[in-house]
């Protein structure tokens, strides 16, 4: 299984053993720390835009036309690799009433990309993007358009390459990988990546933004792409379970995603942003039973998590 790609991240990512947090839980817990990926503040999603950019390259583009929303973490990693590798980004980005303060937003002028604020709802922005790709590529550029989160098949290879790597840390395969789903090209990847290296673990999955109806048909459409893609086996839609953690609704922090963060923190000293990876990990909670081995996916999230936590000491003096 091999595609191409550009090195941004440090990997293999560390595979922690956690007993602390896992006694807690009634769980033989394990997480992979993509979250110390070590580019920028990316996460899993490194994994995501090392395709993107080589695929882009290989296509001969000269500038990358990003979009999503101000808080996307994808957005600001994608606007940190284009200044690494020399490629200019714009990112069209949908507007917020707090928009241009949201530090991904920030993060992203701050690499040097130029950003575009449009007032469309969050389903739109790729039409916005492919509009403004369309006048660049009139101006004589080659742009390079990239969905919201990156979640093509190519960008989705980055995550299939991530359970080959884990294959090599892990020698017994988990029951369960615990993952969130936001724009479901990260767990469209790890089914892929299930196939490829033939583990039978379920893919629990934490749908943050989207209804588990739509994000188990984006991962069925994408998963096979990704296989097709890498020249792997079909992925198995039996082993995928998703589930709504939504609560209060897309970045807005729930009491229980707070609970399991604070619990992450008080046992391992693992940092859980209230956006994705909080909420994703009450899913443990369901798994719990003594000795049931589970990974916890950790996709980063940690500006968001040290964002939260500045707001929080502000409100609370
Ligand atoms: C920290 C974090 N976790 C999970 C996700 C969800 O990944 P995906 O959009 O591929 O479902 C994202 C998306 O940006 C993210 O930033």
């Amino acid at each position: 299984m091999t595609a191409s790609r550009i090195g941004l991240g440090i990997t293999p990512t560390p595979l922690q053993a956690t007993p602390r947090l896992g006694s807690a839980l009634d769980l033989d817990l394990c997480v992979k720390r993509d979250d110390l990926i070590g580019f920028g503040v990316a996460g899993t999603k490194t994994r995501a835009i090392e395709q993107l950019l080589a695929d882009a390259i290989d296509q001969g583009c000269d500038r990358i036309v990003g979009c999503g929303g101000p808080t996307s973490n994808f957005c600001a990693g994608l606007a940190v690799a284009g200044a690494v590798a020399g490629l200019p980004v714009d990112l069209v980005l949908y507007a917020t009433p707090t928009a241009a303060r949201e530090w991904p937003a920030h993060a992203a002028r701050h690499a040097g990309a130029s950003v575009r604020f449009v007032e469309v709802a969050r389903e739109h922005i790729e039409e916005a993007a492919a509009d403004v790709a369309r006048q660049l590529a009139a101006a004589g550029a080659r742009p390079y358009m990239v969905p919201r989160g990156g979640s093509t098949a190519v960008g989705a290879s980055g995550a299939a390459n991530g359970v080959l790597e884990l294959s090599r840390q892990l020698s017994t395969p988990p029951a369960h990988l615990v993952v969130a789903g936001g724009s479901a090209g990260t767990a469209a990847g790890l089914l892929a990546g299930l196939a490829a290296v033939g583990w039978p673990t379920v893919l629990t999955v934490a749908a943050v933004s989207r209804t588990v109806e739509e994000t188990t048909a984006k991962i069925a459409a994408l998963a096979p792409e990704v296989a097709t893609r890498l020249g792997c086996p079909e992925p198995h839609l039996a082993q995928l379970e998703v589930h709504d953690v939504r609560g209060p609704g897309f970045g807005r922090p729930d009491p229980s995603g707070n609970a399991m963060a604070e619990l992450a923190l008080e046992k391992e000293g693992i940092i859980l942003d209230p956006v994705y990876t909080a909420k994703a990990a009450t899913l443990l909670r369901r798994l719990a039973a003594p000795g049931t081995p589970v990974l916890f996916w950790h996709t980063g999230g940690l500006a968001a998590a040290l964002h939260a936590s500045a707001l929080d000491r502000k409100e609370t003096p």
